[in-house]
């Protein structure tokens, strides 16, 4: 240590604080910032064996549940951070859910929220249509795995029978689903698969888990219909402007402990940077941009409904359809307005070239 003191005044060097400094400030006031200032450390001090024994014991730990708060003890940014942790108790709070752990994209999202539940030889039933890079994880890389995925149209639930077997874990859909804007009824199936779970030992229970990308919390709130996961990427609707690409994993307290520590080992954590621009600016404008775009949406569909060329228009506000009646059941905004969200699909008439 010795060659880091100044002979003459018996300080550390200027070199040596500037790399090893305790960067404690009297400018620094984290607690009152109404923004929270862009924490991006790596690694933290841990002080004493005594404060990082119990950092590490706390970790992940399901009988310390809500350890970022009042005194969380940050170890490694992988681990937790505070800046992602307050994005992660905002997107709880939004999704009505008791914890939200956030990811580098919404794939990695996918891949965790199903993950925590899933071991080679197991079978996941899958809606039929589901996002591009869902799709090629489900029949690309799972088979490798000896994980079954069972594609299958979920707007009829009964083809859940269809492909049930004893090693069932999960059912998965997005609703509205990417691209086609087909909804799935979210309540009929959690009564089904819980019918069928009082039939099964707990290790033998089947999962719910929703893409709830498309309609974001502001429409729609599974967690409240009985799902058991929710999951999104953030890169969309809560990011809002097109600047970061993220996911989150939004659930009930029993399933912290192993979405957390499944991050911690497979990696893909939010950074902080990322976190603090969805905290800052997307989740905030969340409900006044979707209002906004709903009316968009609505006049848009309006607009295409009365084009030659349009062959249909499939949007969950359309009165008289399917969709429309499960919309009115389960896609309701914060004020408890219908709210049928931003996205829609429509088919060009004829065959294209
Ligand atoms: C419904 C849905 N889920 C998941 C993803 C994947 O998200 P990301 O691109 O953030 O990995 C997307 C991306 O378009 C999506 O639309």
């Amino acid at each position: 240590m010795s060659h880091h003191i100044d002979k003459k005044t018996g300080r550390y060097k200027t070199n040596s604080l500037l790399i090893h400094g305790k960067f404690l400030t009297k400018k620094w006031d984290f607690s009152h910032h109404v923004i929270p200032p862009m924490s991006t450390s790596v690694t933290y001090r841990l002080d004493s064996i005594e404060r990082a024994a119990k950092g590490f014991n706390n970790f992940a730990n399901p009988a310390v549940f809500g350890h970022r708060t009042p005194d969380p003890i940050y170890i490694y940014e992988r681990l937790d951070e505070p800046v992602r942790g307050m994005l992660e108790d905002n997107l709880a709070f939004a999704e009505e859910g008791d914890c939200a752990i956030t990811f580098a994209s919404g794939m990695a999202a996918v891949s965790a929220a199903i993950g925590i539940f899933i071991r080679a030889g197991d079978e996941v039933i899958s809606h039929r249509t589901v996002y591009g890079c869902t799709y090629s994880l489900f029949s690309n890389w799972y088979p490798r795995y000896n994980i079954k995925v069972h594609f299958t149209d979920l707007t009829k639930i009964e083809n859940i029978q269809k492909h049930l077997s004893p090693r069932t874990r999960v059912i998965y859909f997005e609703t509205p689903t990417n691209p086609t804007m087909e909804l799935i009824d979210i309540k009929a199936i959690v009564e089904l698969v819980r019918q069928i779970n009082k039939k099964r030992k707990k290790e033998n229970r089947i999962y719910t888990v929703v893409d709830n990308t498309f309609a974001t919390p502001f429409c729609q709130r599974p967690l409240t219909l009985g799902v058991d996961v929710v999951l999104h990427s953030l890169t969309k609707n809560i990011g809002g402007f097109g600047t970061d690409v993220g996911g989150a994993v939004i659930s009930r307290e029993e399933f912290e402990s192993p979405i957390m520590l499944y991050r911690k080992d497979f990696g893909g954590q939010l950074a902080s940077k990322t976190a603090w621009t969805i905290y800052v600016y997307g989740l905030p404008t969340l409900s006044l941009r979707l209002k906004r775009q709903q009316e968009s949406a609505s006049k848009i569909v309006e607009f295409l409904q009365n084009q030659k060329f349009v062959e249909y228009v499939r949007y969950p506000g359309i009165k008289g359809t399917r969709d429309y009646e499960i919309a009115r059941r389960q896609m309701i905004d914060f004020d408890g307005n219908f709210a049928p969200g931003n996205m829609l699909a429509f088919k060009i008439a004829g065959n294209p070239e």
